[in-house]
């Protein structure tokens, strides 16, 4: 992709021409910003991909993250569970640059700073976030979503020539695979199920390939049947991806945890294995409610 890089500028500079109007200008603007950073200069050579230590986060002088540490492997499923209002969400927004910690270190591998980034650069280098509601286009087939979901500089290359390349076909069809909507791909958005939506939404974020994929409460209103599928989605992501999933549904989280990480009050209150964080008495008393 990199040797595409001044040819894009080219392209670039095009579009910047033939459309100016103040959106598109600044979406191409986000487009030049992502080649600012490579996914390549990543280093987990310790087999860490993410390192988070002391972070505090303030709001009016409530801590909703409290010197918290959490260290995720590469390739690792870690759950992510705790009760409403224990700090989450605002973990999320950490680790994707949405919210600045007032305290703390936050390391993407081992030698990029998180809190240096933008939250658009922070996407591009491979950390791709999925929030609970899925956000498909609807008025758009299946494989049209996940090449709309393919970097912003393709976009402009597709204005261009079009079609996609061999690679991103590919890598197309094996998303469709992963995610079970081969059979669809030219079914519109709107007429997928809640779950079939869910798990075109991850598609569309791994169309651009992420380290570490964030995913809140994925099998949120889904069936039985759709939940167990999410669960082998994402054991299947793992490996290949890192990815942290925050659920509530306790049945799916020991369906497919490896490490549950347990958050109270803005801090780690428990983390290992589902049945001995289950176990422990801390864990019972503020969130099992025993
Ligand atoms: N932007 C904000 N302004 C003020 N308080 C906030 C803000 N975001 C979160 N909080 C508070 O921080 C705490 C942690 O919130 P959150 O991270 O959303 O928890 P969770 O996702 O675990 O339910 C909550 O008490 C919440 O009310
Ligand atoms: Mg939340």
């Amino acid at each position: 992709m990199e040797s595409y890089a001044e040819l894009d500028w080219v392209v670039i500079m095009a579009d910047l021409d033939r459309k100016s109007t103040i959106a598109e200008s600044s979406q191409i603007t986000n487009a030049l910003l992502k080649r600012s950073v490579s996914p390549n200069q990543i280093n987990t050579d310790k087999g860490l991909i993410l390192y988070l230590e002391g972070i505090s986060v303030s709001f009016d002088g409530f801590r909703a993250l409290n010197e918290l540490n959490l260290y995720i492997e590469t390739g690792e499923l870690r759950c992510i569970i705790g009760p409403n209002g224990a700090g989450k969400t605002t973990l999320m927004d950490v680790i994707t640059g949405k919210t600045r910690p007032d305290k703390g270190t936050a390391y993407f591998g081992q030698n990029v700073d998180l809190l240096s980034k933008s939250e658009p650069e922070i996407a591009s280098l491979g950390i791709g976030r999925k929030f609970q509601k899925p956000t498909v286009f609807e008025t758009h087939s299946v494989s049209e979503n996940l090449e709309l979901a393919m970097e912003a500089d393709k976009r402009v290359w597709a204005t261009m020539f079009a079609s996609l390349s061999s690679e991103e076909r590919e890598s197309m069809d094996e998303v469709l695979l992963l995610i079970g909507l081969s059979e669809m791909r030219r079914t519109q958005a709107s007429f997928l199920s809640h779950g079939q939506k869910q798990w075109l939404e991850i598609g569309m974020l791994l169309m651009q390939n992420p380290a570490v994929l964030l995913i809140d409460e994925p099998v949120a209103g889904m069936t039985q049947q759709e939940s167990e599928t999410t669960a082998d989605l994402l054991t299947q992501l793992a490996g290949e991806h890192s990815v942290i999933v925050v659920e509530h549904d306790m049945e799916f989280v020991r369906s497919i945890a490896k490490t549950v990480t347990v958050l109270h009050e803005g801090s780690v209150l428990a983390e290992g294995p589902f049945q001995k964080v289950q176990g422990d008495p801390l864990v019972r008393q503020v969130y099992l409610g025993a």
